[in-house]
């Protein structure tokens, strides 16, 4: 199946940066002493994200190992998710690029800056020449002059730009000290610490503050963890958010405007993307005692507007895939949402299909988006029979090129 949108990989000049701050902080230590110094902390790292989740401004922007482990391990995932959600941002929810004049990036929760600097490279990539301003919020300034320092020193990927950074403790919203409106504002895997201690009510109030910031043409694009809490209070909020102002719409991850059901019923599933990505050389040697995941990344996404989202037809035939493709007992088979809301399994007999055609579905992730051509009668449980002569159309199935 041929991608809709072709990502850039992760640059080797940036994996080197991260490579040779380990290198120049520790000068004395032998390679494989840095990789476990650095392996010792991620363990850490590891078990605050998926375990104890519980953050504070020491958590890892505090001190420099934390930052140059996370710059080395986790960085290159969370940009690869960037990527991911800027282009849909770009195919699909209708964003405008400005055609002239600076492009404003407003980042919050920046961190050493995986995602806004994700996002200017894919805006050069994408042949986008404007200035861009990258405005970077964090509660680390460590963190902020380790954004500030690879910028500067990888100017290549994304040149005429500017990047502006601010030390903020953002449980507060910083609403007197921001004067401008910006064309798109990301929150890279930090919605969910920067509200960590609020509850839903809380969390849509911070939200729909931080929302005034957008200009009218522009996009809000969140990415958080694939944990099922994170997620649904993920939707959750970005629907109670759209819900108070109708001028704001949900643009992603599903169709014409309407909120993942997990927010109105306790669906069994929550929704995120699964992409898989070839991690990095430095990756793999530190994840070689780990045990990590590393091969793929996995996250919730939630992409707002002011403006109103595509009208696409409603029902079965236009579909996002939400569970990995599964064939066995014969079948191939996957769920995806229904443009009408409704979750659906799709069902193809495998002795109907090519070979070809197998691979073809096998390699579908979540996060794809498809149309079948021709009329679908789902049973009473939603299930659905499709027939080979079925043409399934990519809409949206972005991959990073090898
Ligand atoms: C998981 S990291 C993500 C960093 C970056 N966006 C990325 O994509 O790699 C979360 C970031 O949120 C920041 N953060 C968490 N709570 C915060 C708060 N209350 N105020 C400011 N920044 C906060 C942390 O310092 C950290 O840089």
């Amino acid at each position: 199946m041929k991608p809709t949108i072709s990502l850039p990989t992760f640059p080797k000049t940036v994996e080197d940066w991260w490579w040779a701050q380990a290198k120049q902080k520790w000068t004395e230590v032998g390679e494989e002493k840095l990789l476990n110094l650095i392996r010792q902390e991620i363990v850490e790292q590891s078990d605050r994200f998926n375990k104890n989740r519980s953050f504070e401004s020491s958590s890892y922007g505090k001190r420099d190992l934390s930052i140059i482990s996370y710059g080395n391990f986790y960085f290159s995932r969370t940009w690869i998710a960037t990527l991911f959600g800027i282009a849909e941002t770009i195919s699909r929810s209708l964003w405008s690029i400005p055609k002239n004049g600076p492009i404003r990036i407003l980042d919050i929760g920046s961190g050493s800056g995986a995602s806004g600097l994700a996002c200017l490279s894919l805006l050069r990539n994408q042949g986008v020449t404007n200035p861009v301003e990258l405005h970077a919020w964090d509660y680390s300034s460590k963190s902020l002059n380790y954004l500030k320092d690879l910028h500067r020193s990888c100017s290549d990927l994304w040149p005429n730009s500017r990047v502006h950074s601010q030390r903020l403790d953002l449980r507060y919203f910083p609403e007197e000290k921001v004067k401008q409106k910006f064309d798109l504002i990301l929150f890279g895997f930090s919605f969910n610490e920067i509200t960590q201690d609020q509850e839903i009510e809380e969390s849509t109030g911070w939200l729909e503050q931080s929302v005034q910031l957008l200009k009218r043409s522009g996009r809000m694009v969140i990415t958080e963890p694939a944990e099922s809490e994170i997620c649904r209070n993920l939707h959750t909020t970005t629907y109670n958010v759209v819900t108070g102002n109708k001028d704001l719409s949900l643009m992603a991850p599903y169709f014409n405007g309407l909120p993942c059901p997990m927010t109105l019923k306790n669906s069994k599933y929550f929704s995120h993307e699964v992409r898989t990505y070839k991690a990095l050389a430095h990756v793999e040697k530190i994840n070689r005692l780990l045990h990590l995941e590393i091969r793929e990344v996995k996250f919730g996404l939630s992409i707002l507007g002011y403006e109103h989202p595509k009208v696409e037809d409603q029902g079965p035939n236009l579909f996002r895939l939400i569970s990995p493709v599964k064939k066995r007992k014969g079948t191939i088979s996957f769920m995806g949402m229904g443009s009408d809301g409704i979750e659906y399994l799709y069902e193809f007999q495998r002795r109907d299909l090519e070979k070809e055609m197998i691979n073809d579905y096998l390699a579908m992730e979540r996060g794809d988006i498809f149309r079948i051509i021709g009329s679908l009668s789902p049973n009473e449980n939603h299930r659905i029979r499709l027939l080979p002569s079925q043409d399934i159309q990519p809409l949206f199935v972005p991959r990073l090129k090898n």
